[in-house]
């Protein structure tokens, strides 16, 4: 498979729906490449990965770490780092800890949280050079501020906020976007607003495309699951039963065979 281009990812928008997924580590990275269009290192590492209860901890230095590590595992798939929270509260800082993760990591692009209240910061990032996906409707580092994770387009103002927030992200010069945790119709409205492809997490299918978390997909995380996500695998299970007929076969002498043995 070819590896994606802002120009070809841009190309398709109402041809084929772009799939998403996140990774934090090249082992997994590596079983992605050349399936995936797109690999998002999340900030929701921090929660997945790192065991915190939200993304609000994650650091600059932290999303260059695991991006090198992905970007090393997938080198023919098309990477965005998530810019964390504090790392972009105005255009100054937003550059310059953007240009540390192009300097310091081969990633592709950046994603920043916010609609049209970033819209400056992020054409000041395009500017100079920097490709921006955003990201509207459900913003996980506003969860405190916003006293949980709140679904959006449930009224009217929010569907014309997002429509609004939609077309702001891309005038600024993003070259798509994710929407999360918004009402399928109304998603599916802010799709029609915009000629950049809008992924979609928990938005329905009338959008350009979809991102899961890979633990939630995989079915690795088990602390919670959202009505979003869908589990291909149980694989919490599968690697509790793996790892635990490993410790029967060396407590009953099964393992090694003489086949593991020099
Ligand atoms: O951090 C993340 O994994 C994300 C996705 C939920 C889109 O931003």
């Amino acid at each position: 498979m070819k590896k994606h281009t802002i120009s070809s990812i841009k190309k398709q928008k109402n041809i084929q729906a772009l799939t998403m997924i996140t990774a934090y580590d090249a082992l997994f990275a590596k079983l992605f490449n050349n399936i995936a269009d797109i690999i998002l290192v999340g900030d929701s590492l921090n929660m997945s990965f790192a065991g915190k209860s939200d993304t609000l901890s994650a650091s600059v230095e932290q999303m260059i770490y695991h991006t090198q590590a992905v970007c090393n595992g997938a080198p023919n798939t098309f990477v965005i780092c998530d810019m964390p929270f504090g790392s972009y509260t105005d255009k100054n800082s937003a550059l310059s800890n953007a240009i540390k993760v192009y300097q310091e990591t081969p990633a592709d692009a950046i994603k920043i949280e916010g609609g049209a209240d970033k819209a400056e910061l992020i054409a000041h990032l395009v500017d100079n050079g920097l490709a921006v996906c955003g990201h509207i409707g459900l913003l996980p580092q506003a969860f405190r501020a916003e006293g949980g994770y709140k679904i959006k387009g449930k009224t009217a103002e929010e569907e014309t906020s997002l429509i609004q927030d939609a077309q702001a992200v891309e005038e600024a010069g993003a070259f798509c976007l994710v929407i999360e945790g918004v009402k399928a119709d109304v998603a599916a409205k802010v799709s029609k607003s915009v000629t950049i492809p809008v992924i979609g997490i928990g938005a329905g299918k009338e959008v350009d495309g979809q991102v899961l978390v890979f633990s939630d997909m995989l079915g690795l995380f088990e602390d919670f699951t959202p009505k979003f996500v869908k589990k291909y695998i149980q694989g919490a299970t599968l690697v509790k039963d793996a790892v635990q007929n490993y410790k029967d076969e060396v407590q009953s002498g099964g393992f090694p065979e003489d086949v593991h043995t020099y």
